[in-house]
């Protein structure tokens, strides 16, 4: 069985093959991101002429990387939301047309569905990556540039929302603080990081630290707009500030409360395991940190599959298989689609 994932919510374009036994025998992703870090932020219109550019070769190479013909794909996944209109309209387009001209059918996937299900892989071009996969009720936390959701997993048909932020996503802030201390126009999150690693190299002490938002608020909502302003009004009043003591007391905030309201959950809902996932995901001390709390009970995915790709999209089609419709007028690109409805 062979099943052809196209993944186009945002900035990348990826198409993957997955099979049976949760394994992705190819995961091509293209990015358009350098082209937005000299604009500054995404332009909705040109991300959606560049998955157009994109989605043909990607497929093509996908499918020769997983060393199969289009002929033998059984399954056609696609991301329908949720996303920007015009990018994730390019590849349900795709899979709608591929779904006439092959006769096969096609799964819907909502994206946090697989940011939820990318650490259900267990192998990677033929590359085990873990025997075990998470058991339900798994916690899930996931942090992304659009999104910072927290959700009990029951099953695949029964997901529980427990919180969200209130304003901005974990991943928004860093990119607006990166842009704030001009290490990046656009995703600023890996650059944040980098620099908060070289303060701690140094081993001096600060006392600078910033708000925790909703820490102690008395449910599973987080709030990041208000740290971003902290930031700013920090900059402002102190014109000789130190970039990298400002990125490590700003991510410093931000995994204390992640992994706090995370915590909270875990000791309520006790679930058999936890898991990160998401762009953010990738970020290296909420990794470590959270090893530390969660131990052998947490997954989270390897780097190469935090940010969006379509491989996650081709696993969590693999628990979806019964959704494979030939209704295409029913399949739809919906920029706001929620994981409330599972
Ligand atoms: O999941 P993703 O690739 O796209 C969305 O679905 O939004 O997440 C992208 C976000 C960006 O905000 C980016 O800055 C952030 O993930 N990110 C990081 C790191 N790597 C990527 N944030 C903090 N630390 C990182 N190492
Ligand atoms: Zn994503």
């Amino acid at each position: 069985m062979f099943l052809l994932a196209i993944e186009s919510s945002c900035d990348e374009t990826s198409a993957s093959v997955v099979t049976k036994q949760n394994k992705i025998l190819s995961n091509v992703v293209a990015s358009s991101k350098d082209f937005f870090e000299k604009t500054g932020g995404i332009v909705p219109e040109i991300a959606a002429r560049k998955q157009l550019e994109f989605i043909l070769p990607i497929i093509d190479t996908a499918l020769k990387e997983a060393g199969i013909s289009l002929s033998k794909v059984d399954y056609i996944s696609v991301t329908t939301g949720p996303g920007l209109v015009g990018s994730l309209f390019v590849g349900v387009t795709t899979a709608k047309t591929l779904s006439i001209y092959l006769k096969k059918p096609i799964i819907p996937i909502n994206h946090l569905l697989g940011h939820l299900f990318s650490v259900f892989v267990k192998e990677y071009k033929r590359n085990i990556i873990q025997e075990n996969l998470p058991q339900f009720p798994l916690l899930s936390l996931i942090v992304s540039g659009g999104h910072t959701d927290l959700v009990l997993v029951n099953s695949p048909y029964s997901i529980d929302y427990l919180g969200g932020t209130r304003d901005d996503a974990v991943g928004e802030a860093f990119d607006k603080v990166a842009r704030l201390l001009n290490l990046s126009n656009y995703l600023g999150g890996p650059k944040i990081s980098m620099e908060a690693k070289k303060f701690q190299r140094l081993d001096i002490s600060s006392k600078l630290t910033f708000p925790r938002p909703l820490k102690n608020s008395n449910d599973y909502d987080f709030s990041f707009s208000g740290l971003k302003t902290a930031v700013l009004r920090y900059l402002q009043d102190n014109p000789d500030y130190n970039v990298s003591e400002v990125a490590f007391a700003f991510e410093e905030a931000i995994v204390d409360v992640l992994l706090y309201k995370l915590n909270k959950a875990y000791k309520k809902f006790k679930p058999k395991n936890v898991s990160i996932v998401g762009g953010v995901s990738a970020n290296s001390k909420l990794r470590k940190r959270a090893k530390s709390i969660f131990k052998e009970t947490l997954f989270i995915p390897p780097i190469f599959l935090c940010g969006d790709n379509a491989g996650m999209i081709g696993i969590a089609s693999l628990y979806y298989l019964n959704k494979a419709t030939f209704n295409l007028s029913g399949i739809k690109a919906n920029p706001s689609e929620s994981l409330r409805s599972y």
